[in-house]
């Protein structure tokens, strides 16, 4: 009955996760969910403020189909404060979330059997997406003793006649990593070299705790002419639900990545583009309070995973993931309904965490990685706490 795209599309399991956390919750059980892909805080008074002001002025109608001017002059002021890049409104695109402006961009770039190298662990939807249009996602691994920064060599290696695109991530989702700026710099010498295009997702960058986050874009022209940067008001804004995101490049790549828009969503929300306007160019200061906040989380969560048994978290510099190995506890066993289960790996891991110990996180084959689980931080210290202590008590059934 579908069409053939859709015989290996893979549903999002981050939004599976806490779907099937929420099911349990309103089942009445007590679920501690480490599953959320986002900020448990409230978007600040100041964007909705915005949002309201906009209604009221009647902003309710279609706009320009890359958005508002004044978003795109407040995105292009942003990217010239934060990341010291130059773009002029016309280079920019404002697409219903960093995820629809990636999506415009496979559609305008990727042809049937053109490769795209997904450094692994990866944020789920890149190698789906590229699929959708028939591309060939290439995952190319980062080790975790780098705190899994990018692997130029191996990137390198990769390289076929096919490949088009390097994907990049920084602050990493799922692994928390800060790509270095040395490893970066060896990226886009291999992307000018090999006439590769670059896609740069920052959607985490005001989530960076430590080191500094570079955008890749800011290396050189020649590396901003093949790069497309991507952001989103999601993250930093707590504005999950507002469905605005943003990318800037070439001109005639983010022209191209408008026209596909123009016949599939038409320009996102007016009003939240009004909401986004504030966000960006209104005072930072809630920024810096959430970013506070996340940075002490990361702590109590990564002290906390080191010390379950079978369980070892690298630090990460950004983001609001902790990327839990659990190859240890991959063989063992527990009693389910009275009979014996191995544990064969990351989805095993996660079910189990999920009936044992009612905690819910989700499992790293997903991301690229059968020998980890994601757990997001985006949560309340007692729920850190509490969840912990019930793996630890989970942990201690396991034979
Ligand atoms: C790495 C990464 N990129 C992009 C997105 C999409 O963000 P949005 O579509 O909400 O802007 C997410 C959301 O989880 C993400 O983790």
């Amino acid at each position: 009955m579908l069409a053939d795209r859709l015989k290996t599309l893979a549903p999002s399991s981050t939004l599976a996760v806490q779907a099937k956390a929420r099911e349990l919750r309103a089942r009445g059980v007590d679920v501690v969910s480490f599953g959320a892909g986002e900020p448990d805080f409230d978007t600040p008074e100041r964007v909705k403020r915005a949002a309201v002001e906009a209604m009221r002025r009647g902003q309710t109608k279609y706009t320009e189909v890359g958005g508002i001017p004044e978003l795109r002059a407040a995105v292009c002021a942003k990217l010239k404060r934060d990341n010291a890049l130059d773009y002029e409104p016309a280079d920019v695109l404002v697409s219903c979330g960093a995820k629809h402006a990636l999506f415009n961009l496979v559609v305008a770039l990727v042809n049937p059997g053109d490769e795209v190298l997904v450094p692994s662990p990866f944020w789920v939807s890149y190698p789906e997406q590229v699929r959708l249009v028939g591309g060939v996602p290439v995952a190319v691994d980062t080790q975790e003793e780098t705190g899994f920064d990018l692997d130029p060599e191996r990137l390198r290696a990769a390289v076929t006649p096919r490949t088009r695109v390097i994907v990049l991530n920084s602050p990493n989702n799922p692994t928390g990593a800060v790509f270095s700026p040395a490893a970066l710099e060896a990226v886009a010498r291999l992307a000018v070299d090999r006439g590769l295009w670059l896609v740069s997702d920052e959607c985490y960058e005001a989530l960076t705790f430590e080191g500094r986050h570079v955008s890749i874009a800011a290396l050189g022209p020649d590396v901003k002419a093949r790069t497309l940067v991507v952001n989103t008001c999601s993250k930093a804004y707590a504005m999950t639900g507002w469905r605005i995101g943003y990318a800037a490049g070439p001109r005639a790549l983010v022209r191209a990545m408008t026209d596909v828009q123009s016949q599939v969503t038409s320009n996102p929300s007016s009003i939240a583009q009004w909401a986004a306007v504030e966000a960006l160019s209104g005072s930072q200061d809630d920024v810096a309070k959430m970013v506070g906040e996340f940075d002490r989380r990361r702590r109590l969560i990564v002290a906390g995973l080191n010390a379950l048994p079978g369980v070892r978290c690298v630090t990460p510099k950004g983001a609001f993931y902790a990327f839990a190995n659990v190859a240890g506890l991959v063989g063992r066993t527990w009693t389910r309904g009275g009979a014996r289960v191995t544990l064969g790996g990351s989805v095993d891991v996660a079910a189990f965490l999920l009936e044992e110990a009612r905690v819910a996180v989700v499992p790293g084959v997903d991301f690229g990685s059968d020998a980890h689980l994601r757990l997001s931080y985006a949560t309340s210290d007692a729920l850190i706490e509490k969840g912990l202590e019930r793996m630890a008590s989970a942990l201690r059934t396991l034979s």
